[in-house]
């Protein structure tokens, strides 16, 4: 009996010792990303915007957690309204705000973030992520949604921007792919990471 109750207690320990589950390990890739929904050039009034669509494909492919750039004070839903603000902020040199903040930012080593090009610009709300945070030591990598300008010149500014980063070589996608054509995205996103070195 004695025997018995000491082999029960023995597995009683053991199973106390041995989580049920293993702890998933957090997260050390983040993707932070702005994108605006509402009616948008060559896709009409859409729900979801390009760009966001993008950075949920790129999040999947690197196990990323996600931050979405949502400004305090939205755009408008009229795509001539939110180019006549975008003018405005570029003129001002803006710093929009957001809604929220990054939780454990030490937590990640690397940061892809993504935007749509506006004016040839990166969106000002872009900047005001990148004044908040230490970029020291993190690895950076843009992308971007477009409608024809590429990349504009997105890559060397936030490289200038971000001197303490080490800033990798983005990916541009038309926005309309990156609307309508998810599986096309998704190739486009895997052999770029996989040209980046970020996946096999
Ligand atoms: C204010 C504004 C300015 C834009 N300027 C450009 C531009 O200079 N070059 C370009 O290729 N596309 C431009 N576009 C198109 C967007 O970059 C494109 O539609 C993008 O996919 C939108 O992404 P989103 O849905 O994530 O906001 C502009 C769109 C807006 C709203």
């Amino acid at each position: 009996m004695k025997k018995l109750i000491s082999l029960i207690l023995a597995v009683m320990l053991l199973c106390a010792s041995v989580p049920a589950f293993a702890e998933e390990a957090p997260a050390h890739v983040l993707v932070v990303y702005f994108s605006h929904a509402g009616e948008n050039y060559n896709v009409g009034v859409i729900e979801e915007g390009n760009t966001a669509k993008m950075g949920k494909i790129i999040a999947e492919q690197m196990s990323a957690d996600i931050f979405e750039l949502v400004p305090v004070i939205p755009y408008s839903n009229v795509y001539d309204e939110v180019l006549d603000q975008a003018t405005k902020e570029q003129r001002t040199n803006a710093r929009p705000e957001y809604e929220g903040e990054i939780e454990n930012w030490e937590q990640y080593d690397t940061v892809f973030i993504g935007f749509p090009i506006w004016w040839g610009n990166i969106p000002n709300i872009i900047y005001t992520f990148m004044d908040s945070y230490d970029f020291t030591g993190k690895t950076v990598i843009p992308f971007n949604t477009h409608e024809g300008s590429g990349q504009a010149h997105s890559q060397r500014d936030v490289t200038d921007y971000l001197p303490a980063a080490n800033v990798l070589k983005g990916l541009a996608i038309r926005g309309s792919k990156a609307q309508n054509d998810a599986e096309g995205t998704g190739t486009d996103v895997v052999n770029w990471l996989k040209n980046i070195g970020l996946a096999q």
